[in-house]
């Protein structure tokens, strides 16, 4: 039987933006955080490098801003960088508040401000500004908030619970443009329950899941891009899609990062041959922002006819390396490579929807009562191309001024009564899955073919045409049987493709980390591209 459930907030996601918004929420709050598989299966809980910010006293806010403005490629809404830089130092005091374990700098010790904290450092950066716990940031921070939110009475933390698709009062047949809640499918029970609440938030991470190759765990569908979609809300530069310069060229290492702070405290980029490449490519050379660096990558092994390039940090101290990047190590040592005294092979791999659901500075969406936060929204911060640790800044940032925002609004918003059950009536149990597992492949295939690094005309044409045809064959599947993770991830991954190549084909030019061949040229003046679905309400 599935049930019905009613909460003040319901949160769609546990990672960093999901924790944040929560736990920064009161007490007297009902808040149900989900999560589609285990809780620490976001990205979240695998950031490496750490979460930049303005905390050295040789930094300023301006030049946080301007790197990130720089690396953007003109594309960045400066207000919302500044909003963002502006509160990062209380952001990070917060995590440190909670009991977050950042590395502290031994040799500097305590500052006369009582900092005491090490900071590394990043492409694009120009100054030391990334606070980490190690080479585990991601790890340290999401265990400290979880349990934090396991100790809150009023957080439920609900496991293997997929939203499926947002209720509104405009799907309903009401008046009015609310959202309502979200249908969700217990995996347990296999049924759709209805989650009503006073206020939702999607925090449901990025769609690099859309690439055969990623740096990102298998849960990053897109599915709060594709619910948010449906439901009315527009979206913005999906064409923008980051790829990490170095992951693990490792034939059974699956995802694994090889942290940019490597490249920060000093690691080099080689050929085969030992030779060095990057300063051929940029005068910032390994610190490049990320997108001419894994197009530098992707330039020398398409050149050379390689199948990676190395990373090499050995003429570093080896107890340097150790104690500085314990986590990659140990993963490289278990695959037989010592990067202590080896070089690292690795290759350009997708990380980051720099694109996602349009909000304000209050995570709040097009749809009155959705907000989106973290790497599932866009607030304007990361432009054509984020700049490195700047995303974990944007999931507290975010996340605590959503939270400020639900506070505000909160008595003139009733509970919604008698939200009509998910319609199961005309579905029955998939005799095929073997079609979800054939077109999750086939996307994930000619995305990174024909959506990938260097773009053509010609290759989006291409990729349009097919998505098209999956988009129908996937309608009907979906009309038919019944809702599986599988499937919500494969709807959801197709739409969200859909949208990035719709978005990659309306850009006639190359900015940041949309390159394409046909259009080789930055035009003069930058505008995001917008799309408004069918159902967006002006
Ligand atoms: P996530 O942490 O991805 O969490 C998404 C949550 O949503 C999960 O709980 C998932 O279960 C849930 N979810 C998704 N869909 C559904 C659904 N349909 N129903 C229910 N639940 C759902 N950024 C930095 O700033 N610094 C770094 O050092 C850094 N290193 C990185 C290293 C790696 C390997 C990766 C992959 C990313 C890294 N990033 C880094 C990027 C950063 O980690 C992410 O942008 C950030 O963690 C996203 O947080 P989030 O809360 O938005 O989403
Ligand atoms: C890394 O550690 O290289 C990832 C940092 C990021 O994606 O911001």
């Amino acid at each position: 039987m599935s049930q019905q459930f009613q909460h003040d907030v319901l949160v769609i996601g546990s990672g960093a933006a999901g924790l944040s918004l929560a736990l920064n929420l009161p007490a007297h709050l009902r808040i149900a955080v989900l999560s589609k598989g285990e809780l620490a299966n976001g990205s979240t809980f695998w950031a490496q490098g750490g979460v930049a910010a303005v905390l050295d006293d040789t930094d300023t806010v301006q030049s946080h801003v301007e790197d990130t403005l720089n690396a953007g490629g003109g594309l960045c809404h400066e207000d919302a960088v500044r909003y963002t830089v502006e509160h990062s130092r209380e952001a990070i005091q917060w995590l440190i508040d909670q009991g977050v374990p950042f590395t502290r700098d031994e040799q500097a010790g305590v500052d006369e401000r009582g900092f005491e904290f090490h900071l590394t450092r990043e492409g694009g950066h120009s100054h030391r500004r990334i606070i980490h716990a190690a080479d585990a940031t991601g790890a340290a921070i999401f265990t400290t908030l979880l349990e934090q939110a396991r100790q809150r009475p009023n957080i439920e933390l609900l496991e293997q619970r997929v939203a499926v698709d947002l209720i509104t009062e405009r799907r309903l047949g009401q008046a009015g443009e609310r959202c309502l809640g979200a249908y969700v499918l217990n995996r347990a029970s296999g049924e759709v329950d209805t989650f009503g609440a006073r206020f939702t938030a999607l925090a449901t991470g990025g769609a690099a899941k859309v690439y055969l190759y990623t740096s990102n765990p298998d849960g990053a569908c897109g599915d709060g891009i594709a619910m948010a979609w449906r439901a009315g809300c527009r979206v913005a530069n999906l064409e923008f899609n980051q790829f990490h310069p170095t992951c693990l060229y490792h034939p059974q290492a699956k995802s694994f990062l090889i942290t940019e702070a490597l490249r920060g405290e000093g690691a080099l980029l080689k050929l085969p041959n030992g030779e060095r490449f990057m300063p051929r490519f940029d005068p910032r050379a390994e610190l490049a922002p990320r997108d001419i660096v894994a197009r530098a990558i992707d330039h020398e092994m398409k050149r050379l006819g390689v199948d990676c390039v190395y990373l090499d940090i050995s003429h570093k101290p080896a107890e340097f390396v150790k104690s500085h990047f314990p986590t990659v190590y140990e993963r490289c040592l278990t695959f037989g490579i010592d990067i202590t005294t080896q070089p690292i092979p690795v290759v350009p791999a997708a990380h980051y929807t720099c694109g996602g659901v349009m909000v304000d500075d209050h995570g709040q969406t097009d749809v009155p009562g959705l907000y989106a936060i973290g790497e599932t929204s866009f607030t304007g911060l990361h432009g054509a191309n984020r700049m490195a640790s700047n995303s974990l800044l944007e999931c507290f940032v975010y996340g605590r001024s959503a939270a400020a925002d639900i506070l505000a609004r909160l008595d003139s918003v009733a509970m919604p009564q008698a939200l009509p059950c998910w319609d199961a009536s005309q579905v029955t149990d998939s005799d095929e899955d073997v079609i979800i597992a054939h077109n999750w492949d086939e996307l994930r295939r000619f995305m990174w073919d024909y959506v990938g690094i260097v773009r053509t005309s010609k290759r989006l044409q291409r990729a349009q045409h097919r998505v098209r045809l999956l988009l129908d064959e996937i309608d009907e599947f979906y009309s038919n049987y019944k809702v599986s993770r599988d499937l919500i991830e494969l709807r959801n991954l197709a739409q969200v493709a859909e949208l990035m190549i719709r978005s990659a084909m309306q850009r006639k030019e190359s900015r940041g980390l949309h390159y394409t061949l046909d259009y080789p040229d930055m035009l003069p003046e930058a505008l995001d591209t917008i799309l408004r679905p069918p159902t967006y309400a002006d």
